[in-house]
């Protein structure tokens, strides 16, 4: 991501041995305090990352699991080894099963992996195995590299729907940390801003984890937009008194019909927006679409740690043996989705057949 230090949220640090090279990231649940970075060396601390956020955001999910499947086969070529074909493809499909267990919902997560194992699959037979490990770091590079196309180009018909003026809000992070670069709904912003126009956007602070407190006032911060911090609570009010214009949010996983998956409060803030007559976008690249799921009820919904609600940030905040339920996302009805904005252009009205249109038709393409 662009921070004023310039330190990007995932990169792959190349060394001559390939099974010496590592995946590094910023340790997103030690910001806005520090501002770090980590190595990831094993498979097992990628998959650390992605369940306990380090790394997180659709996404950026999807490329930390591009290099964990390349980390997960290191093994086998470490001291100058060469493995058989069989030996690399039992690994490769270990490492895919055991990276898609990290985290349920963000599809992104499964199409890199699907992605990844394709390639291989692809190439079974054909080529050597130190080219097929090659071939696959080459593929988790060039979903890296995508995404910060696909990225800007949200950003660019997204910023189209932004009057000079606006006030925006937003949900949780879909910026430059949720992503390679730029984000998806910050996108939009940064585009907006990059375009000329002056916005102002309310942040919520996006409970149980505080993504948009953060996470998201942190990083338009740094790009100079002005930005005020809310409580969750507070977004129905704030639209009440006419204090937004427009909501912009990312995605997790959107179903064929629109339905889509994202942080846990959004579909409180679409209801609301809904209640008050102001529009409500999604921006979230075509790899967020499934297209295997009819609709939202179908999605696989993450339930985390009660310890998140009861000790926020180490401080216990409930009564110990208090029952707790902690779902990380929820689903927003198509119908309350005024339109998405992908790589490809605002798909709006929103419904099966203009997904159809965008999703189905541009799926696989990747010049933008
Ligand atoms: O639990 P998180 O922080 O991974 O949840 C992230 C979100 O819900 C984002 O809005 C979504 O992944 C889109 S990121 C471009």
């Amino acid at each position: 991501m662009s921070n004023k230090q310039n330190i990007e949220t995932l990169s792959w640090v190349e060394e001559e041995c390939f099974a010496r090279s590592r995946l590094r990231m910023i340790d997103q649940t030690l910001l806005p305090v520090q501002l770090k970075q980590i190595d990831c060396r094993t498979i097992e601390t990628v998959w650390e990352a992605i369940k306990m956020l380090r790394v997180r955001g659709a996404p950026a999910i999807g490329i930390a699991a591009a290099y964990g499947v390349c980390i997960g086969l290191q093994p086998l070529f470490t001291d100058g080894n060469i493995p058989d074909e069989e030996t690399f493809f039992a690994k490769l499909y270990e490492s895919v099963r055991y990276l898609a267990a990290s985290r349920p919902t963000a599809v992104n997560l499964f199409w890199a992996l699907d992605r990844m194992k394709e390639l291989a699959e692809s190439y079974r037979g054909k080529k050597s195995v130190t080219e097929l490990a090659d071939l696959l770091l080459a593929e988790a590079k060039a979903i890296h590299e995508e995404d910060r196309r696909i990225c800007r180009a949200i950003g660019r018909y997204g910023a189209e729907l932004v009057k000079d003026g606006a006030s925006l809000l937003t949900h949780c992070n879909a910026g430059g940390l949720a992503t390679a670069d730029y984000g998806t709904a910050l996108a939009v912003f940064f585009a907006a801003q990059e375009a000329g126009k002056k916005i102002h956007v309310f942040a919520d602070e996006t409970r149980p984890l505080l993504q948009g407190a953060r996470l998201t006032a942190w990083e338009l911060l740094q790009h100079g937009i002005d930005v005020t911090l809310i409580c969750d609570s507070m977004a129905a009010m704030v639209m009440r008194q006419g204090k937004i214009d427009a909501v912009f949010v990312g995605a997790d996983r959107i179903t064929v019909n629109g339905d889509t998956a994202n942080k846990i409060g959004t579909y409180s803030v679409a209801a609301a927006a809904k209640t008050h007559g102001i529009p409500f976008y999604v921006a979230a690249p075509v790899s967020t679409f499934d297209l295997t799921l009819a609709e939202g009820s179908l999605i696989p919904i993450e339930e985390r740690d009660p310890k998140e609600i009861t000790h926020s940030f180490g401080t216990q905040t409930a009564p110990d043996g208090v029952r707790v339920y902690n779902p990380a996302f929820d689903v927003t009805p198509a119908p309350f989705i005024t339109g998405i904005i992908t790589e490809f252009g605002v798909i709006s009205p929103v419904n099966t057949e203009t997904i159809a249109g965008t999703v189905g038709k541009n799926r696989g393409k990747v010049t933008l």
